[in-house]
């Protein structure tokens, strides 16, 4: 039914009510964040013109878009965009929205190359497993202008989404996303390539957990990014196995973990011999975030 028009204050009033009734985390800011959008205005805007009119259809086009976000539709997937390490990266159904969470591991590896004479001064190459919208491939890219970039996801629509992110960035010269199961698209490619770093954030939820996360999560981003297995570790195991053939000596290896996979990470790097000096960094709230190793070849 076509609604009458309302004023930005009125349509403000209602968008926290109906989320509220939806329990969402954030209704004040989503309201102000879905007016913004259906109005086509910036945020302040809401504030400054809070008497304006708005009619019928353009109410009628933002009570469906709370409605859509009172079920727990991701408000990223409405807005089509989450920005990231200071980039904006387009996002949608069926790929992971980056998450501030995953800039521990960004920041840190930037740091260890801007530490590393040796990363420094040359070209390196740098494999991101798990590609998603790119959120890591290409800020590494854009961060470190010495990096070439290669970068694997088994997803489609992933896929899709990294290669828009990346053309918008312009960052295709130094940036390969290539499409399947681990390390197989990088054996396919039938080059001799190494790697100075590997890098991932994996899917590390356990199976059985992921009913239980907020239903933004849970009912809406895609399984194939969150699920790791029975205990969360499928994915280390493999990475951690598969990374010695393509680590070129004294490369590292670096992970986002969940909040209490420290130990564990620890201990399957501890058990593949040449991997060394493991160390784990908290995120901004305190949590352990992301781990990474040296490897080293003893021959
Ligand atoms: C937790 S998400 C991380 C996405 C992105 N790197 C980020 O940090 O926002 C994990 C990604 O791994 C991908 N993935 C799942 N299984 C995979 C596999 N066997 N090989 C390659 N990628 C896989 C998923 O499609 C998903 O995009």
């Amino acid at each position: 039914m076509r609604k009458n028009n309302m004023t930005i204050q009125q349509l403000f009033e209602e968008g926290i009510k109906v989320l509220e009734e939806g329990n969402i985390q954030n209704p004040m800011l989503d309201t102000q964040l879905l007016l913004s959008y259906a109005l086509d205005v910036d945020k302040v805007y809401i504030y400054t013109h809070r008497d304006r009119i708005i009619e019928g259809e353009t109410v009628d086009n933002f009570l469906s878009l709370l409605n859509k976000r009172k079920t727990g539709y991701p408000l990223q997937y409405i807005l089509g965009d989450q920005e990231f390490m200071g980039l904006n990266f387009k996002v949608g159904e069926g790929v992971l929205v980056p998450r501030p969470d995953t800039e521990t591991l960004v920041e840190w590896i930037i740091e260890v190359v801007k530490s590393k004479e040796k990363f420094n001064k040359n070209t390196i190459n740098i494999l991101d497993i798990g590609t998603g919208s790119g959120a890591i491939t290409l800020s590494l890219a854009y961060y470190l202008e010495n990096a070439r970039i290669y970068s694997v996801d088994i997803s489609e629509k992933a896929h899709k989404i990294a290669k828009v992110n990346t053309k918008k960035l312009g960052l295709e010269s130094r940036v390969t996303l290539l499409k399947g199961n681990l390390f197989e698209p990088i054996k396919e490619l039938n080059k001799d390539i190494k790697f100075d770093i590997i890098v991932s954030n994996p899917p590390y939820i356990p199976s059985d957990d992921i009913d239980t996360l907020q239903k933004e999560v849970s009912k809406y981003e895609p399984r194939l990014a969150l699920d790791g297995g029975a205990d969360g570790l499928d994915f280390y195991r493999k990475i951690i196995l598969g990374s010695p053939e393509y680590l070129k000596n004294k490369g590292v290896l670096g992970f986002e973990i969940g909040y209490n996979q420290g130990s564990d990470l620890k201990r399957l790097l501890e058990e593949i011999e040449g991997f060394n000096n493991i160390r784990i960094r908290k995120d901004l709230a305190g949590k352990e975030r992301a781990v990474i190793a040296n490897w080293e070849k003893s021959n």
